[in-house]
């Protein structure tokens, strides 16, 4: 986008498993086309990419050309089996992204990594070392401090599935639909019917509930199909502490239940 490259947007919608419809985008935006953009484990959706969808994405990055660019920063953050990588399919015409924003809640830390195609990633050396000046060594050394340490990683999964059973829990209780996501630090909620998005999460503000989410429709954009996928869910972070999201759970059971 820097580039001014102009993006073409695919719905993730719940039917597909919130995959991305690749047979969905017309031929000629194929033929324009330089750079396929996938997320899986996704954000805001939860939801894991099987082996075969990442093989029909290589497949059509090789058919048309195009550079599958994955962005996989939550390929740690699980709650079933390890999500696959795409590098498990190929390398070539492939780039991954990858950091330790969410494997080890280093997000201020800034440092990350990619991986794939060496002539893809050849080109990413130049571009990054031209836009900064390289990461402090003593990130670097914290960063392989992190790499080196599986526990953390493990703590926090289990932490973050606590949380999201806690909320899911108060969802059912309260007949909302069943969003139980996969993988990720969110859960994607929908929202009960008749509601934008704006006003579930308006619901959420009132002061006996006091939970902040982020209104669907406004972390994503209308589609060439008209469709803004994200109307219709509110997404939950489950960042607080399980004390915390423990009383959450109790006002959405308790009170929630009383306005919607
Ligand atoms: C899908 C996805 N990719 C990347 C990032 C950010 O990663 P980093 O902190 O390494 O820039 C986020 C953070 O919210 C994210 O949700």
């Amino acid at each position: 986008m820097f580039a001014e490259g102009i993006p073409f947007y695919v719905p993730l919608l719940k039917e597909n498993n919130f995959l991305m419809d690749l047979k969905s985008i017309p031929e000629e935006v194929c033929k324009k086309a330089k750079i396929l953009w996938l997320n899986y484990p996704n954000s805001p959706t939860g939801a894991v990419a099987p082996l075969s969808y990442l093989k029909e994405a290589v497949e059509f990055g090789k058919r048309h050309n195009i550079i599958v660019a994955s962005d996989e920063a939550y390929s740690e953050i699980y709650f079933n089996e390890p999500p696959h990588s795409i590098l498990e399919v190929a390398k070539e015409g492939v780039i991954v992204f990858n950091s330790l924003s969410k494997r080890s809640a280093m997000t201020c830390y800034r440092i990350g990594w990619v991986a794939g195609d060496k002539k893809i990633v050849d080109v990413f050396k130049k571009v990054k070392t031209n836009i900064d000046s390289g990461t402090p060594t003593f990130i670097q050394d914290g960063a392989i401090a992190a790499l080196s340490d599986e526990t953390h990683v493990g703590e926090m999964r289990a932490d973050y599935k606590l949380k999201r059973d806690l909320l899911v829990a108060a969802f059912k209780k309260i007949n909302l639909p069943d969003c139980t996501p996969e993988a990720t630090i969110y859960l994607w909620q929908k929202v009960p019917q008749g509601m934008s998005s704006v006003e579930f999460a308006k619901k959420l503000l009132s002061p006996d509930i006091a939970i902040v989410t982020t209104p669907g429709g406004w972390i994503s954009d209308k589609t060439e199909s008209g469709i803004n996928p994200g109307e219709g869910y509110v997404r939950f972070a489950l960042v607080p502490g399980i004390e915390d999201t423990k009383k959450a759970a109790k006002r959405i059971e308790e009170q929630l239940s009383k306005i919607i």
